[in-house]
C-alpha cells in the first residue's frame, strides 16, 4: 500500500510480499466436488443437445436459448451470462473465431462449418465450465483433423493429472501433442482453477515445462481448455470487445472440461 508523496520502507516491503505471495489455492471437499459434479453434469447435458442442434440454418441466439432451457431443466443458473458484462448464456465460435463469439439472431451455421460451444453454470454456489467443437454437416479433412486433433490433446491433458504432478505436466502435454501435429496452441487465453467462483487460481495454460509450476494436490479442480489453430498461435480481440479469432484467420477449435485432482488420478466432473 502507498500514500500519495511519501513512500515509507515499511510500505514497500508490504506490496513485495503482496506481489510475490503464492497463488492461493482452493482445495475442494467431497462435499464441494459432488456440488461441482451436479453443475458439470448440467453443463454437459446442455453440449449434447447444442451438438445435435447444430445444422446449417440454425441461428446462434436460438442455440443460447436452447442452452439456457437446459440449464433450468437441470436446476443450474447460467456462469457465463453477466460475467465481466458478458451478455449470453453461451459463447459461440464459428471457424476463424477462437472464443468467446456473442450469439446472435442473425448470425446462422452453414454445411462446412466448424463451431465450438462454451458455457458455464451453478449449482449450490459451485461452478462448471466445459465446451466442445463439432462439425456442421461436412466439414474438410483439415477442419476434422484439427477437431481430433484439439479433442485429443485435452484427452492427453487429462492423462497427465495425477497428485504430486506439476501443472506444468498438463500444459506441457497439450503443446508437445498439438505441435507435433503441426498446428498451434493459443497462448493469450489459459484455462484455469474453478469452484466457488468461474476463474480461480492457478492459470492453466496449454504450453510449457514439465515439473514446473504449482504442485498437483487432490481437492484441486481446474478447466482445462486447449485453444488449437490450424495456422499461428497470435490471436485478435475483435471491436465486440469479446470475440476472438485468429490473427491469421486459419480455423480453431476448442476443448474444455472442469477436473478434479484426486488420491489415485483425476476426475471429469464436466459428463452426464
Ligand atoms: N470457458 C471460458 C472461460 O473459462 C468462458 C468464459 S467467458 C465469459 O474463460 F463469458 F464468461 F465471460
Ligand atoms: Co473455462
Amino acid at each position: 500500500m502507498t500514500r500519495a508523496g511519501s513512500f515509507s520502507s515499511a510500505d514497500v516491503a508490504q506490496e513485495a510480499k503482496i506481489i510475490k505471495r503464492k497463488p492461493v489455492l482452493e482445495l475442494k471437499t467431497p462435499d464441494e466436488l459432488k456440488k461441482m459434479r451436479r453443475a458439470g453434469k448440467a453443463v454437459a447435458a446442455a453440449l449434447k443437445e447444442l451438438e445435435a442442434a447444430a445444422v446449417p440454418g440454425v441461428s446462434t441466439a436460438e442455440l443460447d436459448r436452447l442452452a439456457a432451457s437446459v440449464l433450468e431443466k437441470h436446476g443450474a443458473l447460467p456462469a457465463f451470462l453477466g460475467y465481466c458484462g458478458y451478455p449470453a448464456v453461451l459463447c459461440v465460435s464459428i471457424n476463424q473465431e477462437v472464443v468467446h463469439g456473442i450469439p446472435d439472431k442473425k448470425r446462422k451455421l452453414h454445411e462446412g462449418d466448424i463451431v465450438s460451444f462454451d458455457m458455464g453454470s451453478v449449482i449450490d454456489g459451485y461452478c462448471g465450465d466445459s465446451a466442445i467443437t463439432v462439425p456442421v454437416g461436412k466439414v474438410s479433412k483439415e477442419a476434422a483433423e484439427l477437431l481430433q486433433v484439439t479433442r485429443q490433446s485435452l484427452e492427453a491433458a487429462i492423462a497427465a493429472v495425477k497428485p504430486g504432478g506439476f501443472l506444468g505436466d498438463i500444459s506441457s502435454a497439450v503443446q508437445t501433442f498439438v505441435e507435433a501435429r503441426g498446428m498451434s496452441v493459443v497462448r493469450d487465453f489459459v484455462g484455469h482453477g474453478i469452484g466457488r467462483h468461474l476463474h480461480e487460481e492457478p492459470p492453466v495454460p496449454n504450453y510449457g515445462r514439465p515439473g514446473t509450476g504449482v504442485k498437483l494436490s487432490p481437492g484441486l479442480t481446474i478447466a482445462i481448455e486447449p485453444m488449437v489453430n490450424l495456422g499461428g498461435y497470435d490471436v485478435k480481440v475483435l471491436d465486440n470487445g469479446w470475440t476472438v479469432e485468429t490473427a491469421d484467420g486459419s480455423l480453431s477449435a476448442h476443448f474444455e472440461h472442469t477436473v478434479a485432482v484426486t488420491e489415485k488420478g483425476c476426475e471429469v466432473l464436466t459428463l452426464l
